[in-house]
């Protein structure tokens, strides 16, 4: 089993660079799919999901080729089934974004559901939404066992039409779905209140090289005028915001003074104006920032929210930097409704945070100690090695599988700007 030790580290410094966004490459595979021709991704993160969205294109029989350097072929032409088995769709939920894409193609996709999530139960229903106003019978099929494995969604449809689609929340995987199902129906469809996130402006960059017609990605109504078909391209994945972001408040939390490359700045506003107001120096340029962290951290308050609101995923990497904050800081979680597993783990190192349903309120300014502690999901993982750069002595971080879902070299990366951090094989 593998851990990553981490020890005190502080003033870090040096240049760091971000790869390309996870969450931008996985509906991009998925949108492989609708392609007729090569398509050539470049950026693409070298990441445990990225691998699994791989396997699930190929096992539809698209052809995919890692040619090196995070570039990758993917030809689609001859995907020969609609189906997505069990031990795909349970590695990785976003699995479930080669629906879309399957409809659009084949007008069928045959998917099975994996069990409850460990952040709440992300249940699927704004995508089964958009599907069926786009004239697709989803049947559900719930089956007895617990974790999921006989429970599936058969979709199928003689023809897609274009139609409206009022999201009741602006999910971000429902959008990429319903988006690469309608980039293939007849007429137009209209998404209104729609996820407004960059990866959903890439996918869209992306769907438009192939051929796609799509106007208004990055607002909340997104038109898409169906094609007959889609082509090839040549993509390259936007920036990593989250990593970015990760990378940031490592220089925050620690004093340090860090330049932070292949960012787009604009992607990480509240992230940014959040570190001014604990008191860190940033400095953007066009594609870097720089962050200096000041001597002692101001208490602050964040608020999750759909984008351009504070981001879901920078939520516990925040309350990392919040137990060192002075006074009392807050943390209301308004995107999932079970996202507080990582207060635990914080408090095996000393922090003091109380929660009470979606808030959480942490007290600053305490000194962290070093002790065994569970990466309970990627963020968590990630959130925990930041803890560990000012926490005493040893921090030692088990179930990091859940890190290299998201995060490429993550000790590399760190060690090169003065982390103190191993991966120990036990
Ligand atoms: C994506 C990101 C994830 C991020 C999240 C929110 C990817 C691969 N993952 O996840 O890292 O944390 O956006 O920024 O891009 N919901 C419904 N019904 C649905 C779909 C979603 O109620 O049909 C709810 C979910 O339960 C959740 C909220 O909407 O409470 C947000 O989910 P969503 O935006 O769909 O997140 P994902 O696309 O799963």
């Amino acid at each position: 089993m593998e851990k990553l030790v981490v020890e005190k580290s502080m003033n870090l410094r040096g240049h760091i660079r971000v790869s390309g966004a996870k969450n931008a490459c996985l509906p991009i595979l998925a949108a492989t799919l609708l392609g007729t021709e090569d398509i050539i991704l470049e950026d693409v993160p070298k990441l445990k999901d990225v691998e699994i969205m791989c396997e699930v294109l190929r096992a539809l029989g698209a052809e995919v080729e890692d040619l090196g350097g995070g570039v990758v072929r993917v030809n689609a032409k001859n995907i020969n089934t609609y189906e997505t088995k069990y031990e795909l769709m349970s590695k990785m939920r976003a699995s479930f974004l080669v629906m879309g894409p399957l409809l659009g193609r084949m007008n069928k996709a045959k998917n099975s559901l994996p069990g409850g999530c460990t952040i709440g139960a992300r249940p699927i229903d704004l995508h089964l939404k958009g599907f069926r106003a786009l004239g697709v019978e989803c049947e559900e099929h719930y089956g007895e066992d617990d974790d999921g494995e006989d429970s599936y969604i058969l979709a199928h449809t003689e023809n897609l039409v274009g139609n409206k689609v009022y999201l009741d929340f602006p999910s971000v995987g429902a959008t990429e779905n319903i988006m690469m199902a309608a980039v293939l129906a007849k007429g137009r469809t209209i998404i209104e209140n729609a996820a407004m996130e960059p990866e959903i402006v890439d996918l869209s960059n992306f769907l438009r090289k192939l051929g796609g017609n799509i106007k208004g990605a990055g607002t909340n109504t997104i038109i898409i005028d169906g094609v007959e078909k889609l082509y090839g391209a040549k993509h390259q994945i936007i920036p990593d915001r989250i990593e970015a972001g990760t990378f940031m408040v490592a220089a925050a939390i620690t004093q340090g003074d860090v330049i932070i490359d292949n960012v787009i700045p604009n992607h990480l506003r509240p992230v940014i104006s959040k570190l001014e107001e604990a008191g860190c120096q940033i400095e953007e340029f066009d594609e870097s920032v720089r962050v200096v962290g000041p001597e002692f951290l101001k208490g602050i308050d964040i608020k999750t929210l759909p984008y351009p609101g504070f981001p879901t995923d920078m939520q516990a990497q925040f309350m990392a930097m919040m137990t060192q904050c002075q006074g009392t800081n807050t943390v209301i979680e308004t995107v999932f409704e079970n996202r507080f597993m990582h207060v635990d783990e914080f408090r095996r190192m000393g922090a003091m945070i109380s929660v009470d349903d979606r808030s959480a309120t942490i007290k600053g300014g305490r000194k962290l100690v070093g002790n065994k502690v569970y990466a309970t999901d990627l963020r968590c993982g990630a959130a925990l090695i930041l803890a560990g750069f000012v926490a005493e002595g040893q921090t030692e971080v088990y179930d990091i599988y859940h890190i290299d879902r998201g995060y490429e070299d993550i000790e590399a990366k760190l060690k090169g700007i003065g982390g103190n951090i191993k991966r120990v094989n036990e």
